[in-house]
């Protein structure tokens, strides 16, 4: 399929609807649900919003549009769309303000189903394939006064040269390949955004080039599964041109490592099966790729894992730890466990808090599980009540949180590189920054810091932040 000409079949929609809105002062709202794969579409809606001539307001109450990009990988995101689906309500009727939702959750047909029964008023359904198509679905619902539908189950190809509107002026995400092959039994993300494929290297590369101009300091490159960036391309014999050396995860580091002005890579999230050792390597030998790495482990027990279809065991994983810590100095690690996974026994999750312990993670994502319609982990019959859950749960945060408290202590007094993000949103008399292994630190400086990385000696720790000085 020839993208480019899509791409420029929706531009022409952009620059009907920027016609149609000139001199009305149009507001959209938009709300974010899920992960940083999200955040970058968000930020893709958000430029082409922009370029229609809409500004972004905060206020639901003040738009002309009411944008949602949903996430499904939990069930709470669910009840937070509804609840606000059910505040919308009246707005619609008072105002007729444009509602369109988008992203994961539309690619499963019994949401969008409760949608058109419960909430007839929607305008825009779209899923993840199609949406590069928001300015045409946008242009048809407001011209044609129609419902739109705009859903389908085929991967989407990659579009290239999409408008964005990036929230930060220092940070940006990269997104280097969609869709996730890996169907962890837990897990809706394969159902709702396709099979793995890479974006070619070319692009990422030029779009890495891109924001160096600009001025970005810090780069965050996205997948599901980054260390497998190109894989299946290989597999298939599906051509891709090498670009700059790049013809692999570890060769992506490496490239985007020389380009002038980036002083920050970071990525998620990598596999721990394909953690192979030229990543490793790469990471080492990189000085701009930051040595907190993000190594999903989802439980420390090996039958919970093989039940998962994680394709590692327990003293596979911390194998894998014990090599990269050995390979490169300075790492620090941070993870994602779910806790009440089917048929998870006592002792079983007795493993999890091992490793936990073992590892000492910098920063622990934990989950409790949610039963994902679909996914083999719903139909497994040993499903664990709700309360040997949150108990579980319980447990595992009071063990992260002391890591965390006497993993804090050690940064007391030493000095810590820290790029400068802005001010600080609880005291805008401070500033604020992050550490290469991403901990928050607030010190006082002048605003001429920011974008810059500065060297800050840390006088005191706080649970979800540190509290630095400018060193010298
Ligand atoms: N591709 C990434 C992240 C996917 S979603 C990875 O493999 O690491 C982010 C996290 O949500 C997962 O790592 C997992 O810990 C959690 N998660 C996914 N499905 C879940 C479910 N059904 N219930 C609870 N947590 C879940
Ligand atoms: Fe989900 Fe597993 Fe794919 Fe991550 S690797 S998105 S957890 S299926
Ligand atoms: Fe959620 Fe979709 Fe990301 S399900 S976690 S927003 S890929």
């Amino acid at each position: 399929m020839d993208t480019t000409n899509e791409v420029k079949v929706q531009e022409e929609y952009i620059v009907k609807l920027k016609e149609i809105n000139e001199g009305k002062k149009l507001k959209y709202n938009i709300l974010t649900m899920g992960c940083q794969l999200n955040e970058n579409d968000s930020e893709k809606l958000c430029g082409m919003l922009e370029k229609m001539g809409y500004t972004r307001t905060d206020d639901v109450k003040n738009s002309d549009i009411a944008l949602f990009n949903t996430c499904c990988v939990r069930e709470n995101a669910e009840d937070k769309l509804f609840g606000k689906l059910g505040e919308l309500k009246r707005l619609k009727e008072e105002k007729g303000l444009i509602v369109a939702i988008g992203g994961c959750m539309m690619q499963e047909k019994h949401i969008t189903d409760k949608i058109k029964e419960s909430y007839p008023f929607v305008d825009i359904l779209f899923g993840t394939h199609t949406l590069h198509r928001f300015p045409e679905d946008l242009y048809r619902a407001i011209e044609e006064k129609r419902k739109i539908e705009d859903v389908i189950d085929v991967d989407g190809e990659i579009y290239e040269g999409l408008p964005i509107k990036r929230d930060s002026k220092i940070k940006a995400s990269v997104t280097i390949m969609n869709g996730c092959n890996n169907f962890c039994t837990y897990c809706i993300v394969p159902y709702v955004r396709g099979r793995e494929r890479s974006r070619n290297p070319r692009s990422i590369i030029e779009e890495v080039k891109h924001l160096s101009e600009f001025g970005y300091k810090e780069i965050t490159l996205l997948g599901q599964n980054v260390n497998s960036y190109l894989r299946v391309e290989k597999e298939k014999n599906n051509p891709f041109e090498e670009y700059e050396g790049v013809n692999s995860f570890a060769t992506l580091l490496r490239a985007i490592n020389k380009i002038d002005g980036i002083e920050r890579i970071r990525f998620v999230s990598p596999h721990p099966k394909d953690f192979t050792d030229d990543v490793i390597d790469a990471i080492s030998d990189c000085e701009k790729v930051c040595k907190l790495i993000h190594l999903p482990l989802q439980s420390g027990n090996t039958k919970v894992l093989k039940e998962m279809n994680r394709k590692y065991s327990k003293e596979q994983y911390l194998e894998l730890v014990d090599k990269m810590k050995k390979e490169i100095p300075n790492l620090t690690l941070s993870t994602d466990i779910i806790v009440g996974f089917p048929g998870e026994t006592d002792e079983e999750f007795e493993d999890t808090l091992d490793v936990a312990r073992k590892v000492k993670f910098e920063q622990v994502y934990m989950f409790i599980y949610s039963r994902r319609v679909g996914t083999p982990g719903d139909r497994m019959p040993n499903q664990v009540p709700e309360e040997i859950k949150h108990k579980r749960f319980d447990r595992l945060k009071e063990l992260v949180e002391s890591q965390i408290e006497a993993n804090n202590q050690k940064y007391v007094g030493t000095v810590q590189k820290v790029l400068v993000e802005g001010e600080s949103k609880n005291n805008p008399n401070m500033l604020t920054g992050r550490t290469d292994s991403n901990k928050v630190v607030i010190f006082e400086g002048n605003k001429n810091l920011i974008g810059k990385i500065v060297s800050l000696k840390i006088v005191s720790e706080h649970m979800w932040y540190l509290k630095g000085e400018i060193d010298g």
